[in-house]
């Protein structure tokens, strides 16, 4: 029996994480640790109540966190500020959450001896030309563009330090850009997905000639799952599954499989600073971990999110409007 603490397992990855666990290991518990922020929410964990609890706390308060990481074996650390958008309109949180949060949860896992897997983004490495055929690999340079990407950036290298310093048992993941059930509707595609279902259009930001490397979120699940059983600690590992698509192609397939022209969209602001493309080489985990992703065929994954958030209005209709609001004070 393993007990795990699950940071920001209330969230849209977390707790698809958590799902996965609950689904392969049924002899584990999970502590759900999450202050639940605008983007946490209590009906993500709906249907696992057996075998996996929530404690409502804050990754600042030293206290709390102490305790709840001495009652477990082990941390997955995915609680996080994790919106571009936001963190250009107040970065304070992302501070305070990203930086100060980690330092709190790696004092804690220091004290306890406990193992860590931190999890963080493929942004850190800043951005790759459009034109530009090369992949972000673990020797990439970190060079992020945005106070949310610097700040998961600095996270990464707190833990890199207290592996050093302080021998901490931990691991880092840096994933690709996920997509899957239990988005907020701010980010990018359940955004244009609802803005549908509302009968309003898409909104793409600039040009939309943008890559993101789509992967499916069971696909990151998998893989911090075989990080934590398998990944050897102080090492780094990149997820991601060859899902490199522009901007405007995801549009027009959203548009498409919902029925609607493809055209159909407007162009909006664009995001300052805005970076231009992502993409991950994940061989070291595929050849020193054998992990493979399963849900690559991107229109598939596409159709079933839309069918989940057709399905899905109760969980969605309370955050759109306080969403677009906030859109539209920065004009996108
Ligand atoms: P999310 O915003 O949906 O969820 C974040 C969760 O953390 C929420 O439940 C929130 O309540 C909780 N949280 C925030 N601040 C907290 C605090 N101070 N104390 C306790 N809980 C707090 O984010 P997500 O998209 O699920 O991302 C999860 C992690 O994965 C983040 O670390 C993010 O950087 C990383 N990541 C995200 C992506 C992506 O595509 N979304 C890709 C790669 C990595
Ligand atoms: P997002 O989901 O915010 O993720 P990230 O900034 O971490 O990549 O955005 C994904 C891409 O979609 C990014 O290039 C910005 C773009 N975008 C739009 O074109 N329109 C939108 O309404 C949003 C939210 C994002």
């Amino acid at each position: 029996m393993q007990k795990i603490l699950v940071t920001g397992g209330a969230g849209f990855i977390g707790s698809n994480f958590v799902r996965h666990v609950y689904r392969e290991r049924p002899d584990w518990l999970v502590e759900v640790y999450d202050s639940l922020t605008y983007a946490g929410n209590k009906a993500n964990l709906k249907g696992l109540e057996d075998r996996v609890t929530l404690t409502v706390a804050d990754i600042c308060d030293e206290s709390a966190i102490d305790a709840a990481v001495a009652r477990n074996d082990a941390v997955v650390h995915f609680a996080a500020e994790s919106h571009n958008d936001n963190s250009l309109f107040n970065p304070w949180p992302f501070v305070n959450t990203n930086l100060v949060g980690t330092y709190h949860v790696l004092e804690a896992v220091r004290h306890h001896q406990k193992r860590l897997h931190h999890i963080s983004t493929d942004e850190v490495y800043g951005d790759l030309k459009l034109d530009d055929p090369s992949k972000f690999t673990p020797e990439t340079p970190y060079n992020p563009s945005s106070p949310y990407s610097s700040t998961k950036a600095g996270s990464d290298l707190l833990v890199r330090a207290w592996v050093r310093s302080f021998n901490v048992k931990a691991t880092i993941s840096n994933c690709s850009n996920n997509y899957g059930p239990y988005q907020h509707v701010e980010k990018f595609i359940p955004r244009q997905i609802t803005e549908i279902l509302e009968g309003r259009k898409p909104k793409l930001y600039g040009s939309g000639a943008n890559v993101r490397d789509w992967i499916h979120t069971e696909d990151h699940s998998s893989g911090v799952l075989t990080i934590l059983e398998k990944g050897k600690i102080g090492e780094t590992y990149l997820i991601g599954a060859n899902g490199e698509m522009q901007n405007k192609e995801v549009v027009e397939l959203i548009l498409q499989i919902m029925g609607k022209d493809k055209n159909d969209y407007d162009q909006v602001n664009d995001r300052p600073g805005h970076d231009l493309r992502y993409a991950i080489d994940s061989s070291k985990i595929i050849d020193d971990l054998g992990w493979q992703p399963k849900y690559t065929d991107f229109r598939k994954g596409l159709s079933n999110t839309i069918d989940w958030y057709k399905d899905n209005q109760d969980w969605w209709k309370p955050l759109k409007a306080s969403t677009e609001e906030k859109y539209k004070e920065l004009n996108r």
